[in-house]
């Protein structure tokens, strides 16, 4: 059973993807009045059935409530669905939470689109599955004018006990969450494309999966040494240098090539080490490959 409604409580959400119907779950939850809408029903009626009230529009859920939290695959089907409805002069007045995933030009033309049509804007990227929201483990990534970053704290603070405060540039939240990313996919990626040379030299993924653990327990320790040597231009000392993780790359590459493996990865490694070679950071810490990525090269 829901808790007492309190009367500052209402929210509105559109898009009921996994993501969306995990926000408006963890709202029901909270004792929030919940108005929901997506485009297609059968969501909605799952939340009505869960206390929220079902939106006939995404009018009538902007409508609804001073806040309305958006999530949806991108910015492009939130466009589709203003222009599609003619939403233009629902905005005045209300507080959006956005929530999609977007590109910096797109997240900016939404800044100003939404305050070009009379409301308030908070900004931010979810940073973990539905499942933890609500939880210590959630993660949310936020910005916008001070105001409004007050006014949606309880909300926000419901889906993420500690809700980060990027500031007032509403594009900070999706590069934080986008370099963020670079690791996470990268990583996973690696992994995959050590299963699959794993595979092919005939090793037993239960080796590899025990193997894993060991060697990739490092990690997390090597990551935070690599940000603080970077962050404090310490990036000459070294117990391994660009030069020997190289090597050790080209030997990847080879062991790929005799194995038939796809080498699309090891190509894309090798000319980071390459590149790194060329403007002489061949003795320096991995961290120095920060050099390579700083500007596009010409
Ligand atoms: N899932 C995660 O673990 C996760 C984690 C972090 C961030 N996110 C972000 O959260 C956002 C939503 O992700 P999700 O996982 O919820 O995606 P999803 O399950 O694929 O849901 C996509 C939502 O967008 C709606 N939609 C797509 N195109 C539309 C259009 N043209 N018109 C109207 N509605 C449209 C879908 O409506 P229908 O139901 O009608 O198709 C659905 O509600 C994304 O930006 C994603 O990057 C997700």
């Amino acid at each position: 059973m829901n808790k007492p409604v309190d009367s500052d409580r209402g929210v509105s959400v559109i898009g009921l993807g996994a993501m969306g119907t995990g926000i408006a779950r963890t709202f029901i939850h909270a004792g929030c009045q919940v108005s929901v809408w997506n485009r297609s029903r059968g969501k909605v009626d799952a939340l009505v059935a869960e206390g929220a009230a079902g939106c006939a529009s995404p009018e009538d859920a902007v409508r609804a409530n001073d806040r309305v939290v958006v999530c949806l695959t991108d910015y492009e089907a939130w466009k589709t669905i203003i222009d599609t409805n003619g939403l233009d002069t629902c905005f005045e007045d209300r507080c959006l939470i956005q929530l999609t995933t977007g590109t910096l030009d797109r997240v900016r033309e939404h800044e100003q689109y939404i305050l070009g049509h009379g409301g308030r804007l908070a900004d931010g990227a979810v940073m973990c599955y539905p499942r933890d929201l609500g939880t210590e483990t959630s993660s949310l990534l936020m910005a916008g004018a001070p105001d409004v970053l007050e006014e949606c704290d309880s909300l926000l603070s419901m889906l993420a006990p500690s809700w980060t405060n990027l500031g007032e540039d509403v594009r900070k939240p999706t590069i934080l969450s986008r370099a963020l990313m670079v690791d996470v996919g990268l990583s996973l990626i690696g992994v995959v494309n050590g299963v699959a040379l794993a595979r092919a030299g005939g090793i037993s993924l239960d080796v590899f999966l025990e193997h894993t653990r060991n060697v990739g327990s490092i990690i997390p320790e090597e990551k935070i040494r690599l940000i603080e040597a970077i962050r404090d231009g310490n990036t000459s000392e070294t117990q391994a240098s660009i030069n020997a993780w190289g090597e050790g790359q080209k030997a990847v590459r080879s062991v790929a090539k005799a194995l038939g493996t796809n080498r699309i990865l090891q190509d894309a490694v090798s000319s980071i080490f390459e590149e790194a070679e060329r403007i002489g950071l061949g003795q320096d810490d991995l961290a120095a490959l920060e050099k390579v990525f700083e500007s596009e090269q010409d």
